[in-house]
């Protein structure tokens, strides 16, 4: 195999590896929405023959779509000494992609690192002036061929406050921490339509550096500072493990901001040993994904395409090719993440109902225009379908929330669409309506409940005359309240035929409908209509998609996992909330990974009772309300009390799932759960023993409507009691995997699922079922 002939001596392939790839990355990512790019160096990439690598270029124009100059931005390149520019190299760069129609993020203006001697001996007004000119220039130069700048690099110290002291803080010492806003300011001020990144490092987890970036971040757009992204460089080992990643680039998306993975490189380490290189392409794999996973990641850009021009050449060899050109594994990942796409086309407005207070529900989407709804005093901060979730609440008489005018038209009724929203009804009275948007007389569609059902409406016109009634069509599944329900309606443009779904399920479809629908330019509506019927009850997570989704699509959206931890090889949450779980004591305690039940290499996480896995960003669900727990655990002994999942409580937590150890081989499972006033616990035990070695499969449910606690082990009940309250979860808290005081689990767990819901036996069976042992031989 090839890869096995890294670092001895390779051959350069006779035909151009980029050439005869099938899928350039390039092309993979467009398709995917997303650039792909490399640092780059001017010098290889130089047309004159004499000077550049042909294969190097060929490599750049082929799979690239965004490029960054390595250093020929830096300001001791193009300023090395005072009013003497030098853009030459630079320029190299920006022709190579103009021509190749590539962008090119300008990396960097201002840095405590690659100062020319002379800046560096510079302070007060004679530095803030040099600074403003090599800003002015730098930009100016190079006007709309780039169109995206690093602004500031690395301000941080990785306890997330502002570098100070030494030549780290340059900037900070003698500019004040004035320095980045107004690096800002002139950046804008020489290019009013580039997109303006802060670079950093060290910021892909929830990781204190993160948290100080964050605040930062909040306040120079609080001060109206013209900040449009962060770069996220991404520097990282073969053992890195990146489950925070898509949560962080996340969290600063919601800013508003745009994110980019500006620097990905990945070392190996040395010796390399194993599946050095498996490792190197994981890492990858996980970073690209993490970017296609967060709507406002625009690119994926790597610190050098090959280890021939590489600031880590072999033997740390961090890039996807070898320095003859030879594709790695992470090379093919890469692709494949990419070929794979985001994971769902996105909405085109999302207004998630969460917000604490106030009257503003921000439209969440990705849309390029966005639909915030003024909602009515009262109506948001409510309590919502999840712990630190909010909704929004009508009272079903004058209550809603509508988008501006000006901002109208907030998807377009002519053309297919879905609706998608959580409600949780508080009566069945009357015409209520969830959602509509308005034509000039007429809502142009009507989505809500009445006389018990739920349904879609469509006139067939704009107009109010008598005798136009709307299409319409009914569910046949009753609408309960006081409870949350996911319901979504589908206007399948092309088929002609409406779908209503609820809790994931298809309701009969409907019959043909005029295609022929007109389109609507006026304002929409959340939890009312322009003829005034309102909603009463709580709405969340409305999503409106410019698409007919297809019934996996929604019956994901309806899904009631809270939280899902595959542990295939990484710690993240593939629910919908994205909770992912991080070690403690990450800094200390490298994760392992173990073969899973169906014989696959590193699918579970391995826990040696000093591993302490939590999952992070508030509880995953509310303890106090009907929940069910799924996990596989495999004990490595039985020699004392080990806990497999237990949740953070005030003093003692509100469940256990754990092993009881007992005399002999007398072990058992035991599900307990606190009682609502925190005085007792309710234990129930299996009758199945547990014993070391063996997968085994746990499930606890408790039914908040009766009391019923019930543990399944293998796919039957083998326990239950009665407990007919159950404390609350602190809602910051997290879901202790393998670890409490009562015990650190030693031995292998594998998809935690959480439920917020009591699951049925036959749901139980099939998450049993999941086991293949006949495909499976050790
Ligand atoms: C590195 C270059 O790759 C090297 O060639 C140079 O000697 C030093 O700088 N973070 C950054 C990049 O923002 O500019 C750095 O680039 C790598 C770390």
């Amino acid at each position: 195999m090839l890869f096995a002939l890294l670092g001895s001596a390779i051959v350069v392939p006779a035909t151009n590896p980029a050439a005869a790839a099938p899928g350039r990355l390039r092309d993979l990512a467009q398709a995917a929405g997303v650039k792909i790019g490399s640092a780059v160096r001017a010098a290889p990439l130089n047309p004159d023959p004499a000077v550049g690598d042909e294969d190097y270029r060929d490599w750049a124009r082929e799979q690239l779509s965004t490029l960054t100059a390595e250093n020929e931005l830096k300001w001791d390149h193009v300023e090395p000494a005072r009013g003497r520019f030098n853009f030459a190299a630079a320029d190299t760069i920006v022709q190579f992609a103009h021509e190749t129609e590539q962008t090119v993020r300008g990396h960097t203006l201002v840095w405590h690192s690659a100062l020319p001697a002379w800046v560096s001996a510079l302070s007060g007004d004679q530095l803030e002036a040099a600074l403003q000119t090599h800003i002015t220039s730098t930009v100016s130069h190079f006007g709309s061929d780039v169109a995206i700048w690093d602004v500031v690099n690395e301000p941080l110290n990785d306890s997330g406050s502002l570098r100070s002291g030494g030549s780290q803080g340059f900037w900070k010492d003698r500019l004040g921490e004035d320095y980045i806003d107004e690096s800002f300011r002139w950046a804008h001020a020489a290019n009013p339509t580039a997109r303006l990144y802060l670079n950093e490092y060290g910021i892909e987890s929830d990781s204190p550096k993160a948290r100080g970036l964050y605040e930062l971040v909040k306040g120079l757009l609080a001060r109206g500072v013209p900040i449009h992204g962060i770069g996220f460089q991404t520097h990282k080992l073969e053992t890195s493990r990146l489950s925070g990643l898509a949560d962080s680039l996340r969290r600063f998306a919601d800013l508003g901001l745009e994110v980019a993975i500006t620097e990905l490189g990945v070392k190996l380490l040395t010796p390399a040993g194993g599946d050095s290189l498996g490792r190197q392409a994981d890492v990858y794999g996980w970073v690209t994904a993490a970017c296609l996973a967060v709507p406002r990641c625009v690119s994926v850009t790597a610190w050098g395409f090959t280890d021939r021009y590489s600031w880590i050449p072999a033997p740390g060899a961090a890039t996807m090719l070898t320095d003859q050109y030879v594709p790695k594994p992470a090379y093919y990942r890469v692709r494949d993440v990419l070929a794979a796409g985001r994971p769902a086309a996105d909405p085109v407005a999302a207004w998630r109902l969460d917000e604490p207070a106030g009257t503003i529900a921000t439209d969440a989407s990705s849309s390029p225009q966005r639909h915030p709804a003024q909602a009515d005093p009262g109506a948001l901060g409510h309590e919502g379908r999840q712990p630190f979730l909010r909704a929004f609440k009508g009272n079903g008489i004058d209550s809603g929330a509508t988008t501006a005018p000006a901002e109208s038209n907030a998807m377009r009724t002519n053309v297919s669409y879905t609706l998608s929203v959580w409600i949780k009804p508080a009566s069945t009275t009357g015409d209520q309506v969830i959602a509509s948007q308005d034509g000039a007389n007429v809502s142009a569609f009507t989505f809500g409940h009445t006389d018990g059902r739920y349904y879609l409406a469509v006139p067939l016109a704009d107009t109010t005359d008598a005798g136009v009634d709307p299409q319409r069509l009914f569910s046949q599944t009753p609408v309960v309240i006081g409870q949350w329900n996911h319901v979504a309606a589908v206007w399948d443009n092309p088929s002609g035929h409406p779908r209503l779904y609820v809790n994931g399920v298809a309701e009969p479809e409907g019959p043909l409908w005029n295609r022929e629908t007109w389109a609507s330019t006026g304002i929409f509506h959340i939890g009312e209509s322009r003829a005034g019927q309102h909603f009463h009850g709580s709405i969340s997570d409305l999503r409106v998609y410019q698409r007919a989704l297809p019934s996996t699509e929604i019956k994901a959206l309806a899904s009631p996992v809270v939280g899902q931890w595959g542990f295939d090889g990484h710690t993240g949450d593939d629910s919908w909330f994205h909770r992912d779980a991080a070690a403690r004591n990450d800094a200390t305690v490298a994760l392992l990974w173990a073969t899973d039940r169906k014989c696959q290499a590193n699918k579970a996480i391995s826990l040696t009772g000093t591993q302490l896995i939590d999952t992070r960003g508030g509880a995953p669900l509310f303890t106090d309300r009907s929940y069910s727990l799924s996990v596989w655990v495999q004990l490595a002994d039985t020699d004392s009390d080990q806990v497999v999942l237990a949740a953070d409580g005030t003093s003692i937590s509100p469940f256990y799932l754990r092993l009881k150890r007992g005399t002999g081989d007398d072990h058992r499972w035991i599900f307990a759960v606190l009682n609502g006033s925190g005085t007792q616990q309710v234990v129930a035990t299996s009758e199945q023993k547990a014993e070391a070695g063996a997968w085994t499969h746990l499930v606890a449910t408790w039914s908040m409507e009766t009391g019923q606690m019930q543990l399944f082990v293998d796919g039957t009940v083998s326990g239950t009691n009665t407990v007919l309250s159950s404390a609350a979860a602190t809602e910051n808290g997290s879901l202790h995997i393998g670890v409490s005081q009562l015990g650190n689990l030693r031995g292998a767990i594998d998809d935690v699922l959480v439920y917020q819901q009591v699951l049925t036996q036959p749901e139980i069976s099939a998450l049993y079922l999941q086991y293949e042992p006949s495909r499976c031989q050790p």
